[in-house]
């Protein structure tokens, strides 16, 4: 028998058709459904194994990520396996589920305060940034920074989508935050078909929306919060951005789990919202495909599936 470790089950995650009463066909990939349980078990692994290719990240090795949960769930995870230690940085705007999860699987988290900006000097980020300059062998994967991100999902998460769908797919939808996932996605399957739409979900009050002048918002895991070199090395693969609002994107966190048994986050929540609204004015020969980055698991306590 050819039997495979848990991070090897990372990826070809399923593709499931919704019910949203408009003409056409609606898939969702349940990327909740990866062993870390998030999108973002692709970009760890993918950045991680960069690092070890290169020579950046040797054995004995620290792995440092500044993240809001699951890029952090998702190094602890794959730092385990592999035997590096691994530091998280993050602020308490993020899920205490997901920062106990990170714990959980044996990663020191350090708690910053909750900044604007990212490249704000006390910002999460920042102080992840600082951990690499002082820690001997350490690493850093930088997923805002570190365009091999996007590179993950043009590995796996793009050619999945457009086998999955038999190279049919005609709309493409992802939340957006480091803009790995849309980026790399959308450069795949343009370079298959260059008329598939590819349509970023951001959050309207992010840096990016509001040109600059971020205002706060609950969504977690969606929303461009500085200017993004991987959006801006791949803008020409993005056809539209949608913005979506709080009581958009998290109103619809019921209705998913209520009426179509998917229990999902908040930035799917927002991509949920956005196809929801954008397929009204589609064909029945389309063929709409978008990303359930995580599960509603890690917000059960926020209060967003009940009245
Ligand atoms: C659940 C979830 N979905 C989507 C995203 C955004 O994806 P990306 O950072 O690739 O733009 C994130 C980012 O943290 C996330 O945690």
């Amino acid at each position: 028998m050819n039997y495979k470790k848990v991070i090897q089950y990372i990826g070809n995650t399923p593709l499931v058709q919704l019910d949203f009463g408009t003409p056409p066909t609606v898939l969702a990939k349940l990327e909740y459904l990866n062993p870390g349980g998030s999108i973002k078990d692709r970009s760890a692994l993918f950045m991680i194994e960069e690092a070890e290719r290169t020579g950046l990240l040797k054995p004995g090795g620290t792995i440092i990520e500044a993240s809001s949960g699951n890029q952090g769930i998702a190094a602890a995870l794959i730092g385990a396996v592999k035997g590096y230690s691994v530091i998280i940085t993050t602020n308490d705007k993020f899920s205490p589920e997901k920062i106990n999860t990170i714990k959980a699987y044996g990663a020191q988290v350090v708690m910053c305060p909750a900044t604007e900006y990212v490249d704000d000097p006390h910002s999460y980020h920042s102080k992840a940034v600082e951990l690499q300059k002082t820690i001997p062998n350490s690493f850093m994967l930088n997923q805002y920074y570190n365009l091999t991100n996007a590179k993950a999902h043009y590995a796996s998460t793009g050619p999945e989508i457009y086998h999955q769908t038999n190279g049919t797919i005609t709309h493409f939808f992802a939340p957006s935050g480091t803009c790995g996932t849309i980026s790399g996605t959308g450069k795949f399957l343009k370079e298959q078909n260059s008329s598939i739409k590819v349509i970023a979900v951001d959050a309207i009050n992010s840096y990016r929306t509001t040109n600059g002048n971020p205002k706060p918002y609950k969504m977690e895991g969606i929303g461009v919060d500085f200017p993004s070199p991987i959006l801006e090395n791949n803008h020409q693969y993005i056809d539209e951005f949608f913005c979506v609002s709080d009581e958009q994107g998290l109103g619809m966190l019921k209705t998913m789990a209520h009426k179509h048994g998917l229990l999902i986050g908040p930035s799917s929540g927002a991509v949920a919202f956005a196809v929801y609204e954008y397929s009204k004015k589609l064909s029945s020969d389309d063929i709409v495909v978008m990303t359930f980055g995580d599960s509603g698991r890690a917000y059960l306590t926020k209060g967003f599936y009940n009245n």
